[in-house]
């Protein structure tokens, strides 16, 4: 065998191994590599083809096709090669790029207020809206402002219509002169907004509602918390009148529920309003809720407070904002705001 019959099975060789290496890289940057060794300057097929020269002529030729081919078939095995692993490079990009849009992300789960400070915002909202002002007062009150300046002193029997929680004011080391308790209703805040406003001189008139938790020594039935909420509504004016009051809660009560109910009076008693009434809101059913009380500011009332009775009058209501909450969202049991079922407070 002459040198010519060995380059031309070397060639056959180096093609056929080098197809096969290069089908075997799997990395764009090593087939770069692997082609400028095969095909490259310093390449064995560039040796040989440097030598063709010194070949016979008659050589010439059948070896230089043969190296043609053998170029040939590396180009292209490194041409297939380069599309099958660009290929796979995009492949592999758009599989991590891919938006699944059919995906079940499971919803987040936000909170939000419980359905008696929605309540109680809503109710803010309408008196804002009535041209009342914000007041508040503490929840730990003195008899004083709970009971005495409502015309109520110590013996009254009247004071029985509330059940009250007192604090030992033994365990505050003194610091409470006075006998404490957990306010039973909002209206001490009428006797701080009067006294306030004669204070400052920046009234009356008055027109103000007091939103607030309120407590009393009571065990909880459908109709009854002892812990609960009034929204407590005091306007102190020249020459207001039990039809102004009455005409107040009408309007609010069209504003709160919309112009299907509708609010009636009943004459009752409290110690700080004269007259007095409880109040009723209509239920969807056509059955009565009562809501709260109302009444004329009784004049001693305006006097504990500094107000002249002969110049100013004054009416007042206190509605417990639980049950207000109660006829909107159709709950049949006060219990349900309190005991934390989550099904249910979701829904509100
Ligand atoms: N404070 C009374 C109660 O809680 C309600 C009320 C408020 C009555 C204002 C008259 C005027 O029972």
């Amino acid at each position: 065998m002459g040198e010519h019959d060995e380059i031309l099975d070397e060639l056959a060789g180096l093609a056929a191994d080098g197809v096969a290496e290069l089908q075997r890289i799997d990395d764009l940057k090593d087939l770069g590599s692997a082609a400028s060794r095969f095909l490259g300057k310093q390449s064995r097929l560039a040796d040989l083809k440097a030598g063709l020269r010194d070949l016979a002529v008659e050589h010439r030729s059948t070896l230089g096709e043969a190296l043609n081919a053998a170029r040939t078939q590396l180009e292209d095995a490194v041409e297939v090669r380069r599309q099958h692993l660009d290929e796979l490079a995009v492949g592999r990009r758009l599989a991590a790029e891919r938006l699944d849009l059919t995906e079940e992300l499971g919803r987040e789960r936000n909170g939000h207020l419980h359905v008696i400070t929605q309540t109680w915002e809503q109710l803010e909202d309408v008196f804002v809206g009535m041209g009342f002002t914000v007041a508040d007062g503490p929840e730990v009150e003195t008899d004083w402002f709970n009971f005495e300046a409502l015309n109520l002193p110590p013996t009254h029997p009247a004071r029985s219509l509330w059940d009250t929680l007192y604090l030992d004011s033994d365990d505050l080391d003194g610091i409470a002169a006075e006998q404490l308790l957990l306010r039973t209703h909002t209206s001490p805040v009428q006797i701080r907004t009067m006294i306030d406003a004669v204070r400052s001189g920046t009234g009356p008139p008055i027109h103000v509602v007091c939103p607030g938790r309120v407590y009393r020594r009571d065990t909880a039935d459908a109709t009854h918390l002892p812990v609960f909420h009034q929204i407590e509504m005091l306007v102190v004016d020249h020459d207001v009148s039990m039809a102004d009051l009455a005409g107040t809660i009408e309007a609010f009560t069209k504003a709160y529920f919309g112009g299907d109910l509708t609010s009636r009076l009943r004459p009752s008693y409290f110690p700080f309003t004269e007259p007095s009434a409880e109040v009723d809101i209509s239920q969807p059913d056509g059955s009565w809720l009562e809501v709260g009380g109302c009444g004329m500011v009784h004049p001693n009332v305006l006097t504990a407070c500094g107000l002249d009775p002969e110049e100013w009058s004054g009416f007042a209501f206190g509605f417990g904002i639980d049950r207000l909450a109660k006829i909107r969202h159709g709950v049949e049991d006060l219990r349900d705001f309190v005991a934390n079922d989550i099904r249910f407070l979701e829904q509100l």
